[in-house]
């Protein structure tokens, strides 16, 4: 029986910290994937990467397939982008350790990666569209970027005041609950 795993929301350390490669895909890498892709699908969220469930290591998982179609889940262990294409685009972003915030930004339209899939075997994809971008958005957690870094620092303050608020607010419900 795989759980999922309470979300980290911003602000929190770890989501700032650059997170430590792999050395070994084994059986405890393979079950925090799979409670990672848990944790992704029961948000619902397209992405999700290591230090968002508090595991600072180079942990990714996505699944960018459209509502209604065959689910697509992958797994990324220490994925790393080795080419970025010159074409910028822009899209809308949001991410799960930032609930309900949404900016548009702009990044390269298409990369190509590397990583290590579930069997430890180097592979290399080059992607477009969402699952470009979703890739980018995760191996910048990774690194301890939040989209958020990416946008003014107005608009970055913006979102990280209504995170505390939120935080404290469950904060408050736990205590009256318990
Ligand atoms: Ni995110």
């Amino acid at each position: 029986m795989v759980s999922s795993i309470p979300i980290v929301i911003a602000p929190d350390r770890r989501l700032k910290t650059r997170c430590k490669p792999i050395d070994k895909v084994d059986d405890s890498v393979r079950r925090r994937l799979d409670e990672m892709l848990v944790t992704m699908y029961e948000a619902p969220g397209i992405g999700l990467a290591g230090p968002q469930i508090g595991d600072e290591r180079r942990l990714v998982v996505i699944d960018v397939a459209r509502e209604g179609d065959q689910p697509d889940p992958m797994k990324l262990v220490n994925p790393e982008v080795t080419w970025f294409s010159d074409e910028m685009c822009v899209m809308s972003e949001g991410c799960l350790s930032i609930p309900d915030v949404y900016y548009d930004v702009k990044r390269p339209e298409r990369v190509k990666f590397t990583y290590l899939d579930e069997t430890g075997t180097e592979r290399e994809q080059e992607a477009d569209g969402l699952l470009a971008r979703c890739v980018q958005h995760e191996i910048d957690h990774l690194n301890g970027i939040l989209f958020i870094d990416h946008v003014s620092m107005l608009k970055r303050n913006m979102a990280l005041t209504k995170m505390k608020k939120l935080k404290a607010q469950r904060a408050g419900k736990r205590t009256l609950r318990d």
